[in-house]
């Protein structure tokens, strides 16, 4: 063992950006106004040893002050911070095409599930797949994630809706996170619906509660195998008083808390979030004036989510500037799942909250870094460049940070790391 750590350790240092976003600041959600410096310097790199951010600063000061370490060459790109992709149901079987079609005809996306579509649909492939079948399925869609600089993803369970098929897929999710270098947060959605099979029981909705509340978080939460419990609280799913069952045996489990909230409808679930300490609620295409002020005057992150509301047709979006405006911390998530959102571009979300949330490339940016990294809990751990925070870095093959958004649709990130191990490169 070598006395000295800084020999032992390679140092890297990644070098030659033509900009850098580093995002730098508190270690916690940016609200409102703050939302509006994303850190943006010129000339500056980032030295990382281990898993870690040691120095950020100018070339030739990493330079003097690491003269042995390797150099990562960014060639005039745009270094910056890996995006926290803080909410998608990536563990999941067969894709659902007929369901985008069936939308175009008219038939909206909970009349589909009325009928055993949506969810169950892919509830019933999930439960027919083995546990390995499920992980090689989720790999590809992962490295996917990363390819475009997401070095942090949340996975909810939520296709299982059985307790065994609910703590496998939570099994799932942790073996991705020991397998891969991203960073991966397990969530517990098991309250995603009501089984299709209990619909017609006269104790079908209770007794699926129960078990969620008795069996599936205590056991999730002891496997450490989620760490956050979420509820697709929406009129026609779970009501707001299940919710707050629901809920409140997540936190007797230990888990902290996640809502779908007012995605479709507004039913009041931002404000109930925002009372129960919610660490985000996420969709709020439907919040009322009500939700957007309890909000904002919470600690709860208001997590957008514009790729699925471009994808069923809505025609409709969040409300992220009155979000914003009224000193609500806004994030910004792909939501990436089968039924509303086949997304696996982050720089995509950007390009929608610009274009379609009215967000300022620098608000997209704090919003797809620090605050999603805050919508897990990570605000002290990753979504920033500054010396302490975890190695979750990427280069872009962009000169300003303004060009992700706006090149839609391309595949321009290099290289990304996650806790200092490549976890995407090209060529
Ligand atoms: O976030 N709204 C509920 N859950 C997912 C969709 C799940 C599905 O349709 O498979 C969502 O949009
Ligand atoms: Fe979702």
């Amino acid at each position: 063992m070598s006395m000295h750590s800084d020999e032992s350790t390679t140092t890297t240092l990644f070098v030659n950006a033509a900009q850098t976003v580093t995002c730098a600041g508190a270690a916690r959600a940016r609200r409102g106004a703050e939302m509006r410096d994303a850190g943006i310097r010129e000339g500056v790199g980032v030295a990382v040893q281990g898993t870690r951010i040691v120095a950020v600063d100018t070339d030739d000061m990493l330079r003097r002050a690491y003269p042995d370490a390797h150099e990562l060459d960014c060639d005039r790109g745009l270094l910056a911070p890996g995006f926290v992709d803080s909410h998608t149901h990536a563990v999941f079987g067969k894709a659902r095409y007929e369901e985008q079609e069936l939308r175009a005809t008219g038939v909206p996306y909970l009349e589909i599930a009325r009928r055993g579509g949506g969810i169950h649909s892919s509830v019933r492939d999930l439960r027919a797949r083995s546990t390995a079948e499920l992980f090689s399925l989720a790999v590809p869609r992962l490295a996917k994630l990363a390819s475009g600089g997401v070095t942090t993803v949340e996975i909810k369970s939520g296709y299982g809706l059985s307790v065994p098929d609910e703590l496998r897929t939570l099994d799932v999710v942790m073996q991705l996170a020991s397998a891969l270098p991203l960073r991966i947060v397990g969530t517990c959605l098991a309250a995603h619906e009501v089984p299709f099979e209990r619909r017609e029981l006269p104790d079908g909705r209770t007794s699926w509660i129960r078990e969620i509340t008795h069996e599936i978080y205590p056991q999730a939460a002891a496997a450490s195998s989620a760490q956050f419990a979420d509820v697709f609280c929406e009129p026609g799913v779970f009501s707001l008083d299940e919710t707050r069952t629901l809920m409140s045996g997540a936190i007797a489990a230990g888990l902290r808390l996640k809502l779908h909230a007012d995605e479709l409808h507004d039913g009041g679930a931002a404000a109930l979030g925002a009372e129960l300490g919610a660490v985000s609620v996420d969709h709020l295409a439907a919040i009322s004036p009500a939700g957007i002020a309890a909000l904002a005057a919470s600690q709860t992150v208001a997590t957008l989510l514009p790729a699925t509301m471009l994808f069923l047709g809505t025609g409709r979006q969040a409300p992220a500037r009155a979000l914003i405006e009224a000193g609500a911390a806004v994030a910004l998530a792909s939501d990436f799942n089968p039924g509303t959102a086949p997304l696996q571009s982050f720089p995509l979300v950007l390009t929608l909250a610009v274009s379609e949330l009215r967000l300022s490339a620098a608000e997209a940016w704090i919003a797809g870094t620090v605050n999603g990294a805050a919508a897990l809990g990570l605000a002290g751990e990753t979504g920033q460049l500054a010396p302490g925070f975890s190695a979750d870095l990427a280069v872009h093959n962009v000169e300003d940070f303004r060009a992700l958004p706006y090149w839609f649709g391309e595949r321009l990130c290099r290289v990304a790391w996650a806790r200092g191990t490549a976890c995407h490169k090209t060529g």
